[in-house]
Parts: C-alpha cells; sequence; structure tokens
C-alpha cells in the first residue's frame, strides 16, 4: 500500500509571519493519515521546522548539483540535509522555464539529492500545445528516461514523481481525474516494464490547480498518490482541507 504524500509548495511567497500563522493553526501534532511535506522558500526553512511537528516534514524547491565550493547563491543538498529538511522538488516546470533547466541537469540535480540522503520530488509534465499535438506522454517518458539513465531505476523508489501538466498550474484548470489517472498509469507502466517492484513502490503524485474542492476526486484514482500543491497551500485551511480528502 502506498502512503498518501501531499505536499505544499509555497514557490516565491511567504513571510516569517505566515510561517508562524501556518504552523499554528496547521499542524496539531498528531499524525495527518498522510505523508505531509511544506516547501516554504529555503530561507523560511529553519523557522518553519523549528515551529513544526514530527508529522509535517520541511523540503526546499531546488538545490544545486556541486555538494560544496565557489557556485554563489547555490545550496547543497547535504546542507539542506544538515538543517532537517528531508525533501527537494527538481526539475519543476518554472525553474525548467525561468532558469533554463533541462532534463539533464535535472537528473544532476536528482542524483545530488539521493547522493545526499535526501528524497527527490521530480516534476515532469507537458505543455497545452504538446497535449494538443498528442506528445504528451513522450513528453514526460523523455523527462523520466533522463533520471532514469543517470540514477538507476531503483533511484525512483527513493523520491516521488509529480505529474504538473503546466496547462493546470496556476491556471485553476486541473487536469480531469481521468487524464490524470491516465497519465499516471502510463508513467508507471514505464517504470513497470524496467523494474515491477519499483513501479509498485514509487509515488506518482499530481499537481496542478489543486484545491479542496477537486482533490478528493483525484485521490480516487487509483493511480494518483497525493499531491504537489501550489496555490492552496498557501492558507493552513484549504492545504488541511486538501490532506483530509486522502
Ligand atoms: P498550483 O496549485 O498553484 O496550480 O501550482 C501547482 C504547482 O506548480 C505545484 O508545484
Amino acid at each position: 500500500m502506498r502512503r498518501y504524500l501531499i505536499a505544499a509548495n509555497w514557490k516565491m511567497h511567504g513571510s516569517l509571519e505566515m510561517v508562524h500563522k501556518f504552523a499554528e493553526s496547521f499542524d496539531q501534532g498528531v499524525d495527518l493519515g498522510a505523508e505531509v511535506v511544506v516547501f516554504p522558500p529555503v530561507v523560511y526553512l529553519g523557522a518553519l521546522q523549528g515551529l513544526t511537528s514530527k508529522y509535517v516534514q520541511v523540503g526546499v524547491q531546488d538545490v544545486g548539483v556541486a555538494s560544496a565550493g565557489a557556485h554563489t547563491g547555490e545550496i547543497a543538498a547535504s546542507m539542506v540535509k544538515d538543517v532537517g529538511g528531508s525533501w527537494v522538488i527538481v526539475g519543476h516546470s518554472e525553474r525548467r522555464a525561468d532558469q533554463l533547466e533541462g532534463d539533464d541537469l535535472v537528473a544532476q540535480k536528482f542524483a545530488a539529492v539521493i547522493a545526499a540522503g535526501l528524497s527527490p520530488i521530480v516534476c515532469v509534465g507537458e505543455t497545452l500545445a504538446q497535449r494538443k499535438a498528442g506528445d504528451a506522454f513522450a513528453v514526460v517518458s523523455k523527462q523520466l528516461k533522463a533520471i532514469i539513465d543517470l540514477c538507476g531505476v531503483s533511484a525512483l523508489a527513493k523520491g516521488a514523481i509529480a505529474y504538473e501538466p503546466l496547462w493546470a498550474i496556476g491556471t485553476g484548470l486541473t487536469a480531469t481525474p481521468e487524464q490524470a489517472g491516465q497519465m499516471h498509469a502510463s508513467i508507471r507502466d514505464l517504470v513497470a516494464g524496467l523494474d515491477q517492484d519499483v513501479a509498485s513502490s514509487v509515488r506518482i503524485i499530481y499537481g496542478g490547480s489543486v484545491n479542496p474542492e477537486n482533490a478528493g476526486l483525484l485521490f480516487a484514482q487509483e493511480e494518483v498518490d497525493g499531491a504537489l500543491v501550489g496555490g492552496a497551500s498557501l492558507q493552513a485551511p484549504s492545504f488541511a482541507a486538501i490532506v483530509a480528502a486522502t
């Protein structure tokens, strides 16, 4: 049985005040029935971690590839581990677009996260034009194959895969549960073709305009193992409602 993974990606939102408010009203120090991870902007990681219980894990939205050295502005995965983080998002489509991160760099970041003993969530997804052209799965499988080629298929089991169709991110336009379910099943088939055990254990979560209203229907899809939530994770009540929908 795969445990639901519900992740909050705050992107470049937040403040110390928000961190305090969120921790106070979201975390009651009880098991939430799902694995919960919050990804604040990295400067708030320590504050959030200091205010939350063991039931809320924290992570960062990106890391550098190097383990240390003269790389101004970068942080290493081992540093995230040092301060108590457990998860790292790699390959979010906003970084692929804004920072021009390609599949090879994303795979190297995935490897760096695994090497530090942390869990990566790798984001994959197609644009609307690619979906309309019938290329959605080809795009997603190319993104995943870059990771598998560099790190091996068993590395996938150490983290999670987030299917985030670009046209659904921040648009209010969610993939239908069937669209999400189909893509997740195709991803699982791809992995199963290489390793059946990894395919049955790896969590494939969905991201793109997840909210308390649509979360239950998405989670009802057998292949949807959780969510990577953007906008609706910024307020504790709506994020808590999404967790409760598992
Ligand atoms: P929204 O939930 O705001 O659409 O963002 C999704 C996302 O990009 C999570 O990583």
